[in-house]
Order: C-alpha cells, then sequence, then structure tokens
C-alpha cells in the first residue's frame, strides 16, 4: 500500500497542554481517511502540523515520502487545504476568487478556465458565479471556500471541519463533490466531530481524543469495537420495574435503561431482539407507542472507549 502521509510520534505542547501526544498513523493513496474527534482533540493542531503551518516538540511528517518542512515548496504544490476558517476575498466575486486561488498553481489561461468551472460545477455554485461573499448564505460561502481549496485540482487535500453549520442539502451536495474528488484520484484527509459524516464519506478512520489516536480502521471495524450488536428503543408510559428487571434477564440482553417514556435495550448479539422483545411486551399485555431497531453508531463506540460522548 502506498504511503502518502506519515505522521511518526507527533507530539505538540502548548505550555502545559499536550495538543497532540505521540500521535502515528499512515494516509493511504487514494482513500478518504477521517479524522474524528471532538472539540479540542487535535485535529486542526494535526493538520497544521502536517502542513508546516506548526513547528511542533517531537515526531516526524513525511508527505509522498519525503520530509515536510516549511521549505518544501514541491510538496506544497501538490496540496490543497480548506481551512476550519472561511479565507476568502470580500471584494471578489465567487468566479473571481476560485481565479485567484487557482491561478497562484495553474497558470495557462486556458486550463485555468477549465479548472474553475469544474470546481464550481463540483460544489454546485453554478448560479452564483457573480455573486459577492457577503450576499453568499452560510452553506454557499462554504462551499466557496471549498472550490477555492481545490481548484487547482491537488493530489493531496486536507479539508477542516468544511460542513460546519450548513444545512443538510448543502452538507450532501459537499460531501458528494468530495467523493467525485476521490474518485477522480485525490487522497484525502477529512476532520469532523459529526460521526455521520465519516460513515457516508470515509473509507478509513481514526479517532482521536485529547491528541491521542483511540482506534483506527474502517466504520465496520470501529463498530465491532462496541460490545453490543444493536439498540432496540421502545416508546412505554409508567412501565413498572419489576418488567424492567424481567427484561434485563431477557436472552443476550447487555444493559436496560428506563428514562422518562423511553426504554432503550442494548444486546450483545444481533439477531432477532426486535421481535422478541415484541413477544415478551405482548405476552405480558405492555402497551407500547413506537419501537424500533438501531446497529451501533460510533458515538457508542467513543463513548465505551472514553466514557463520554462525541457531541458536546
Ligand atoms: N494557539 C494555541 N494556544 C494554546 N492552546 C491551543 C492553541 N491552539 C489550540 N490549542 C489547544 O489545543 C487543543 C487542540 O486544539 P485543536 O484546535 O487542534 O482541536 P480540534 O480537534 O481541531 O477542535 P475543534 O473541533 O474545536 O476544531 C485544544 O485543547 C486547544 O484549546
Ligand atoms: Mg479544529
Amino acid at each position: 500500500m502506498d504511503n502518502i502521509i506519515e505522521v511518526r510520534n507527533l507530539s505538540k505542547q502548548y505550555k502545559e497542554l499536550k495538543a497532540i501526544d505521540d500521535l502515528s498513523f499512515e494516509v493511504h493513496k487514494g482513500e478518504i481517511l477521517g479524522l474524528l474527534g471532538p472539540n479540542g482533540s487535535g485535529k486542526s493542531t494535526t493538520i497544521n502540523c502536517i502542513l508546516s503551518l506548526l513547528n511542533f516538540s517531537k515526531g516526524s511528517i513525511k508527505i509522498f515520502n519525503k520530509e515536510m518542512k516549511p521549505t518544501a515548496y514541491d510538496i506544497k504544490a501538490k496540496l490543497g487545504v480548506v481551512f476550519q476558517d472561511i479565507s476568502v476575498f470580500e471584494e471578489l466575486t465567487v468566479y473571481e476568487n476560485i481565479d485567484y486561488f487557482c491561478g497562484l498553481y495553474i497558470k495557462d489561461k486556458n486550463k485555468r478556465k477549465q479548472y474553475i468551472n469544474d470546481a464550481i460545477e463540483l460544489v454546485g455554485l453554478e448560479e452564483f458565479k457573480k455573486f459577492r461573499p457577503k450576499q453568499l448564505s452560510g452553506g454557499l460561502l462554504r462551499r466557496l471556500n471549498i472550490a477555492c481549496g481545490i481548484a487547482h485540482k491537488p493530489e493531496l487535500i486536507f479539508l477542516d471541519e468544511p460542513t460546519v453549520a450548513v444545512d443538510p442539502q448543502s452538507r450532501n451536495n459537499i460531501l458528494d463533490g468530495i467523493k467525485k474528488l476521490r474518485d477522480n484520484g485525490a487522497t484525502i484527509v477529512y476532520t469532523t466531530h459529526y460521526m455521520e459524516e465519516v460513515e457516508i464519506i470515509c473509507d478509513r478512520v481514526i479517532i482521536l481524543d485529547k491528541g491521542k489516536v483511540l482506534a483506527t480502521g474502517t466504520t465496520d471495524e470501529l463498530k465491532e469495537l462496541a460490545s453490543i450488536e444493536e439498540k432496540v428503543t421502545v416508546e412505554i408510559n409508567n412501565l413498572e420495574e419489576k418488567y424492567i428487571e424481567q427484561i434485563r434477564k431477557l436472552e443476550d440482553v447487555h444493559e436496560v435503561k428506563y428514562n422518562g417514556n423511553i426504554l432503550l435495550v442494548t444486546y450483545k448479539k444481533g439477531k432477532n431482539n426486535l421481535l422478541e422483545l415484541m413477544d415478551y411486551l405482548k405476552r405480558e399485555n405492555i402497551k407500547y407507542n413506537k419501537i424500533y431497531s438501531e446497529r451501533p453508531t460510533l458515538n457508542d463506540v467513543f463513548l465505551e472507549l472514553t466514557g463520554k460522548e462525541l457531541r458536546d
């Protein structure tokens, strides 16, 4: 497997705070690698160290098999970066903004025109070419920010939380665009604290917490780390304690919680649980409203590994 990035024993300290603590990982050619972690887990710091924008206390970073350093201009020419904070020119239109950033890399006018239009199409800004940033909604502005970072068709792209504060439709649009970049051959590092996004687009995921790698794998591999295989949720009013005790003793039940009018039953194995619970409720003549079953999410895995939720 070709490693496009190799991070070895990276540590970054801000005074007393270990923002990154002995971090090692690789990014493979052609994949979307997700860095998933809560606020402050070190996602942006990791990206900024890889880009040589921050110096670090310990460790080494290779990109395209070469040591990355502030003067590695040959490497930098092949990178695309979309920062967490939106950075576009207020004075320029959508088209002119993308033209500016693309022009830093692509000098040929006709080629650049083609690249700009490809980027505009990728993020779905065709109708807004002449708009200035102030006239764009939050979601459209995010899309412009992305287009500016990727228009020059870089081999390796970093996207730091590109969908924060974006409505669901814009988000899907952005995620589709990012998959297209991967399908066209780019390697992508994508940071987020939304586990749903990671499940939709990432080929592999690194779960970060307090600057450390908690777990690495595909989303399916990570979910296998959870000690539960299924969660069943039931809406029931005034369920008596004796029934809760009986449900705890049903086959393969891991844990039972009853809060408000919501009964949550988690199972160690993921087979026939919903039907068996419905049978039990019927036998005991217990009335319920909604009942549904879910697979464990990455949040469940995070919860087990750290004892806290992925989201604040
Ligand atoms: N310039 C700085 N000076 C001091 N501490 C910093 C600085 N930048 C980041 N930190 C701290 O380093 C830790 C990691 O921050 P970082 O921004 O990398 O997290 P993040 O995972 O990107 O979070 P978010 O999801 O909020 O973007 C945090 O505890 C943060 O407060
Ligand atoms: Mg960040």
